[in-house]
């Protein structure tokens, strides 16, 4: 008795913290059945706890009351087992880290049983995605998944340690708030007491931040949840994490410096080494060069302006493309030149879903080029091209004629799927970019009005105020994206602080005075009152999660995620509600229209 009662104060350990320094120790184990063997006469468990995992044996000739208690145990009951802890000798298994010893039992207690899983954790999943979400409290004991939430708490962990360094306030904003436009559908809550009205769930805490700096804060940061109703990909979530900072008086150069800190800091957790200053290129030269205003710069294949050289041949569709005000532009691949048809169509059909019609090849085999349209360029225009293109023997080219909103994006597309494909991106290979210089305004066909392309908070560059309003394609944004192996993981500007100059921008958005005042009188009037000049940055927080971890989804870093469809299959949400809350928020829902 007096034995047992020692063993009661004994503390509980993690079974992936044993080692050799405990062998002789009597230890006691909380946890989770991973494994259980029947082998000559032995039982053997395999314990699992957050720490990691350890092999617990038992001799039924010894100790056969705990064999007997152990007869029921299955996969993921969960146990409590005192034993000592002894040495594994000749059999060591290195692929463990507790692989030199084991604990021998002397008590076993069940503390939790489990029905049959739904799906094995031990070993290959063979579960389908929608099963695991499902069942998520389950997946998420895996091993793998535990490791990257642990990265998570360490990353947020350092956000916040940083940040308070800095001397930033760490400042909570509302949740139920009003719409402040994106890009994005808000989320919205109906409101009881007031029927008929709205709140809307912040898409970012943006006004509210900049508000903080005409409350005199000066330095604001907030690991700020965030929703978006949008379509959704591996990279973005409709409910997601942002770390949300904005500073008064800063320069480009202050925000730029402040992050590379932070990366700098953050980045080794996943293994990454952040070398600062990150390079620079403006939003302009990224399209023209890679497509894209998220440039990946671990591999080459950079985009080609063949307009001028090419715009006089005898090719109609060039000379038409350029005519009309379009381009040719191209990348070469190198060591393409064998690539197949099929993938030439597979190519192909890429440009046609960006809206070009096609692509056109060039390649350079056996020191001959030839063009796909047989006849159709001179050797001398074929050589220009190729001498642009940086066309080399055994390499292809792909060209696109278009005009340019067509060509750039449907060449970044393109460029990044012929990166993969032929195997140019190295591993262990990193590349950082500040995308700087962006465009104020983005003029919407559809919908016939400008837009903004950061958001209508974002400064003009003051060097193109004089042409606002009659060229506002042309104004440039003192917005700023900071890109990681092509993925952006956060985005501010400098922001406007006068009332007057933000009413501007407003009516080139196309809302007026009357609306302005309606949807955020607000805040013009906060800039009325001493608002200090202020800038920042948001950082997705489940972006940095998922490339630190190496993740290739969000989900892999989110605890409970939604779906494409943004529905989250554990809790079944959204569901419906009940007759009663609707009819108390004065709600109807319309019949569905039948197609
Ligand atoms: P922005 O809209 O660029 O800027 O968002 C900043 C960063 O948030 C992350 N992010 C997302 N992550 C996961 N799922 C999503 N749906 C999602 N949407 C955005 C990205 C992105 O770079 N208020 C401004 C910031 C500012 O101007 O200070 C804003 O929200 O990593």
């Amino acid at each position: 008795m007096a034995n047992e009662e020692a063993q009661e104060v004994l503390p509980r350990r993690g079974a992936g913290t044993l080692g050799r320094d405990d062998i002789g120790r009597t230890v006691r184990l909380q946890a989770w059945v991973q494994r259980r063997r029947d082998h000559g006469g032995l039982l053997f468990l395999t314990l699992r706890d957050r720490s990691g995992i350890a092999q617990v044996v038992v001799h039924p000739d010894d100790r056969p009351e705990v064999a007997a208690a152990l007869e029921p145990v299955r996969a993921e009951w969960v146990v409590e087992v005192v034993g000592e802890v002894i040495s594994r000798n000749e059999n060591v298994n290195r692929e463990m880290a507790t692989g030199e010893i084991e604990v021998a039992a002397t008590r076993v207690e069940i503390l939790s049983r489990s029905e049959p899983l739904p799906f094995v954790l031990d070993g290959k999943i063979d579960a389908s995605d929608e099963t695991r979400l499902r069942y998520r409290y389950l997946d998420l004991r895996r091993p793998e998944l535990q490791k990257n939430f642990l990265l998570r708490d360490r990353l947020t962990h350092e956000v916040r340690n940083y940040f308070h360094e800095q001397g930033f306030l760490d400042v909570e904003t509302p949740i139920l708030t009003r719409s402040t436009p994106e890009g994005a559908r808000d989320y919205l809550v109906p409101s009881r007491v007031r029927r008929g009205s709205f709140y809307a769930l912040p898409q970012s805490p943006q006004l509210f931040k900049q508000i903080l700096m005409v409350a005199g804060f000066e330095k604001y940061v907030q690991i700020a949840r965030c929703f978006r109703d949008e379509d959704l990909r591996a990279d973005r979530q409709p409910e997601f994490t942002q770390v949300d900072v904005e500073m008064s008086f800063p320069t480009e150069e202050t925000i730029y410096a402040l992050i590379e800190g932070l990366f700098a800091r953050v980045f080794p957790l996943g293994g990454i080494e952040a070398p600062i200053p990150f390079p620079r290129m403006k939003y302009a030269d990224a399209m023209a060069r890679y497509g894209t205003d998220r440039p990946d710069l671990r591999f080459g294949l950079e985009i080609a302006d063949l307009s001028e050289q090419l715009k006089g041949s005898g090719f109609r569709a060039f000379q038409e493309t350029v005519a009309a005000g379009g381009v040719i532009r191209g990348f070469a691949v190198p060591g393409a030149a064998e690539a197949s048809r099929k993938q030439v169509d597979g190519w192909s059909e890429i440009a046609r879903k960006n809206g070009a019609a096609g692509v056109l090849t060039l390649k350079r085999k056996n020191g001959e080029l030839s063009f796909q349209v047989k006849n159709a360029l001179t050797p001398a225009e074929l050589e220009a091209a190729a001498t642009a293109l940086g066309l080399e023997e055994g390499g292809l080219a792909l060209l696109i004629a278009a005009p340019e909103k067509v060509a750039a994006p449907a060449l970044g597309t393109l460029r990044l799927e012929l990166a993969k494909t032929f195997g140019l991106i190295p591993a262990g290979k990193h590349a950082f970019l500040w995308v700087t210089e962006f465009p104020n305004f983005e003029f919407d066909a559809d919908e016939k009005r400008w837009f903004a392309v950061h958001h209508p908070f974002t400064s003009p560059d003051p060097r193109d105020l004089d042409r606002m309003e009659s060229d506002p394609g042309a104004v440039r944004a003192r917005a700023y994206d900071v890109v990681f192996d092509g993925l952006e993981l956060g985005g501010g500007s400098i922001r406007m602080h006068d009332s007057a100059l933000q009413s501007r921008v407003f009516e080139v958005l196309g809302i007026g005075a009357e609306e302005a005042k309606a949807r955020f009188g607000f805040f013009l009037d906060a800039l009325r009152y001493g608002a200090p000049p202020h800038g920042g940055i948001a950082l997705g927080l489940d972006r940095l999660a998922m490339v630190l971890a190496s993740a290739s989804s969000l989900r892999e870093v989110i605890a409970f995620p939604k779906t494409a469809s943004a529905t989250d299959l554990m809790t079944e949400a959204p569901s419906e509600v009940d007759g009663r809350q609707l009819r108390e928020l004065g709600i109807q829902v319309a019949a569905e229209k039948k197609d």
